[in-house]
């Protein structure tokens, strides 16, 4: 083992290497989303969709119940919300629900009849109102209405049969008038990015009336993507994990995994393939099967946990960069419980892997940020806030540090400094209800003028 340990070092540092990603080749990532960007609102090609979203900045007076839906990943929640008009929320009730792989190739109507169920148990059962419901349906969807929204190709391994073109607003209420939940009015449907923005500006706005709104909203979770407040152009939901152009950051293992996974297909969610919590353990177990191959390290190829699919996942890597043990004895364990027995040699490789590929995938975060922002103000000369909210943001050591750092490298100190990014935990669902509310306001003042 001793003699080949000093080559082994070697290709482990070697392939750690391939996910650098230096800043010209960031810069130029910057600059070409910028340019997708404007090409998407003038509806030419582009990997970015700039979908509208039908909603305004709120004031940060909204107050009352909303019910919300909240549906982006392998979970959902729906809850009962209550806003104070102050910038304040609280959580009345709320539950949770899990999905089976199966329902998520299935057809759609049994999860819209889960989810209305789960509604069911929090939605308030008496009064004479109809409850206002705000629904976050977190993967691409066309808008027409702030409460209508057709279904794009899915994301984050969802393909539930018969889905694209059907609005999802419509299929919601359908399920909630099966399950009797006739006074339940679905009145908006947003994004998830979207909801991070909106919470986050209604907090500011609540807490003092002249306070600047956020003007993107990122979600860095299961799947990554920005919303941004265009101004004119209004809230748009961008569909950043579809950007494509990350060729030059791209490492053969990136390749594979876009050719094998086939949901999303081939060349979709490029950029998200590269930086969301979904595929990141993914990236990492790929590059120990390889390197078991090509070293005497990482034999672990028998072990379910290399053999299987999205084994490791973002949670994995987070333990594993908060391990600061001399022996990394919380990766010796994370291991065993996958089934593999360690070296410490072995659990520091996977540790500078793993920090690698997430290093890449913050510095491609605060690229993408770059480019949205010079997209709203190229000279930065503002001042900029930016809504955050997902796992691999809160839960990964130094992410947000790793983020800010390239930013100060493509903007210098100064314009970097500029530029704020809040912290907004769970965000979906409270953002729901801040969308609600903000509809049946515009709705309110559509009927006075009419
Ligand atoms: C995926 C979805 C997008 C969502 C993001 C974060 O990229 O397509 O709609 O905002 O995940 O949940």
């Amino acid at each position: 083992m001793s003699a080949m340990a000093a080559s082994d070092e070697a290709a482990i540092a070697q392939t750690a290497a391939l996910f650098d990603a230096p800043a010209p080749a960031l810069e130029a990532i910057a600059r070409d989303l910028t340019r997708q960007m404007a090409r998407g609102l003038a509806g030419e090609p582009s990997s970015l969709k700039m979908l509208r979203t039908f909603t305004r900045q709120p004031s940060g007076r909204e107050r009352g119940r909303v019910v919300v839906v909240d549906w982006g990943g392998t979970k959902a929640r729906a809850g009962l919300i209550e806003l104070g008009g102050d910038g304040s929320v609280r959580t009345v009730a709320e539950e949770a629900l899990t999905f089976s792989e199966a329902d998520k190739r299935g057809a759609p109507e049994p999860v819209f009849d889960l989810i209305a169920a789960a509604v069911g148990r929090v939605a308030p059962t008496r009064g004479v109102e109809a409850a206002p419901l705000g629904f976050i349906y977190s993967y691409p969807a066309r808008l027409e209405r702030i409460d209508r929204a057709v279904a794009l190709a899915s994301t984050k391994g969802w393909r539930l049969k018969g889905l694209e073109g059907r609005d999802v607003a419509a299929l919601l209420g359908a399920a909630l008038r099966r399950a009797g939940l006739e006074r339940v009015a679905l009145t908006a449907v947003a994004n998830d990015t979207v909801a991070a923005l909106m919470l986050q500006s209604y907090r500011a706005r609540g807490r003092d009336a002249g306070a600047r709104p956020a003007d993107v909203g990122l979600i860095l979770g299961t799947g990554t993507n920005q919303a941004a407040d265009l101004g004119p152009a209004g809230i748009r939901n961008l569909e950043s994990g579809n950007f494509d152009g990350v060729a030059a950051v791209e490492t053969p293992y990136d390749a594979a995994l876009d050719r094998e996974l086939d949901e999303p297909r081939p060349g979709a969610q490029r950029f998200e393939k590269m930086v969301s919590g979904h595929y990141l353990g993914e990236i990492l177990r790929r590059v120990l099967q390889d390197l078991g191959q090509r070293t005497a390290w990482f034999h672990w190829l028998a072990s379910p946990a290399l053999a299987t699919p999205h084994a490791l996942d973002s949670a994995h890597l987070s333990r594993i960069a908060a391990d600061r043990t001399v022996g990394l004895d919380d990766v010796a364990a994370l291991l065993r419980a996958l089934g593999v027995p360690s070296t410490v040699e072995e659990r520091h490789g996977v540790r500078t892997l793993g920090g690698a590929i997430a290093r890449r995938a913050a510095r491609l975060v605060g690229a993408a940020l770059v480019g949205t922002l010079r997209f709203l103000d190229a000279a930065l000369a503002d001042r900029r806030t930016i809504a955050v909210d997902g796992s691999l943001w809160a839960g990964y050591p130094g992410f947000e540090a790793l983020v800010r750092e390239t930013m100060v490298e493509l903007l210098g100190g100064e314009r970097a400094s500029r530029i704020e990014a809040v912290y907004v935990k769970d965000s979906t669902s409270a953002g729901a209800a801040v969308i609600a509310a903000v509809a049946a306001a515009q709705r309110s003042e559509g009927c006075s003028s009419a």
